[in-house]
């Protein structure tokens, strides 16, 4: 007989990674919380339509700020907690992290990581500084002896190709890196480009070799049917998805 499912939360989870972890947490038959900040007359009609949708498919939305009492009710109700936060947010993890230390009945937790594995990239400073916060989570995770997870997603495939190939513009301009020109780019607009940096120009993606802790999700899901670039592209050229770009302020 198959065994109690675990209760999983995600933080974030109407976001533009949060909503797929939702539906993949829900499509595999996990009881699946999102807390969610309130909706109000300000909230976007995309959100109030995920979260009918979300709804619709048996999510239990938890509508709150990220006050310690209210996330430590929800968190004491569950196993798993995932958090897909913006950049932004990445330090208000540090609530989850005082909440999962006091509810102590957290399985694992999987913190807002789901760029480049930070611990071993060593990109220019504006992007370095981004991803110091984020290893400031991951240690805080490791000292308060929480069971974890840090995940390297690396490129999105559909935000990546989106942000270099843009397939939804039509106009016959573009852009070009590098032409010798020095820029100075104040913050926090000098991210994404140190990031664009990082990845394509460094190899920073390819630059090191995994340790015994570490696993390559390919191998976790070996039967999983990936989306090849190629594939992506083919889907692009007839319906182009809405253009994604990340919060950096
Ligand atoms: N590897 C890649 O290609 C890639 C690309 C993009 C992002 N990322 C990473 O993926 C993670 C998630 O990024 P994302 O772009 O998916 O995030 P996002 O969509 O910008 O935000 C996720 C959710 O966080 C909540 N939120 C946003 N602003 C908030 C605020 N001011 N106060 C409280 N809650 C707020 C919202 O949920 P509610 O409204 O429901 O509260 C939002 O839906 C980040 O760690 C990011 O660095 C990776």
């Amino acid at each position: 007989m198959e065994g109690k499912k675990n209760k999983i939360l995600v933080f974030g989870g109407t976001g533009y990674i949060g909503k797929y972890m939702v539906k993949a947490s829900i499509s595999l038959g996990y009881p699946t919380f999102v807390y969610t900040r309130p909706i109000n007359t300000k909230t976007p009609s995309s959100k109030i339509q995920l979260c009918d949708e979300f709804n619709s498919l048996g999510v239990t939305l938890v509508e709150g700020e990220l006050e310690h009492d209210r996330i430590l009710k929800v968190i004491k109700q569950v196993d798993i907690v995932i958090c897909t936060f913006p950049y932004p947010l990445v330090m208000e993890q540090l609530k989850i992290i005082d909440a999962i230390k006091v509810a102590g009945n957290i399985k694992r937790f999987l913190p807002s990581d789901f760029g480049v594995e930070e611990d071993k990239v060593h990109p220019l400073p504006p992007f370095q500084v981004f991803l110091d916060k984020k290893i400031k989570i991951r240690r805080e995770i490791e000292a308060a002896r929480i069971p974890y997870t840090f995940v390297s997603a690396n490129c999105f495939g559909a935000y990546f190709v989106n942000f270099l190939l843009r397939p939804y513009e039509s106009n016959k301009d573009i852009v070009v890196y590098g032409n010798g020109e020095t820029k100075d780019l104040p913050p926090p607009e000098d991210i994404p480009v140190s990031i664009l940096h990082s990845i394509f120009v460094k190899g920073d993606l390819m630059n090191f070799e995994l340790g015994e802790d570490d696993l390559e999700a390919s191998k976790l899901y070996p039967d999983y049917n990936y989306t090849s670039i190629d594939k992506l592209l083919d889907k692009f050229l007839v319906d182009p998805p809405p253009p994604a770009s990340a919060s950096f302020q």
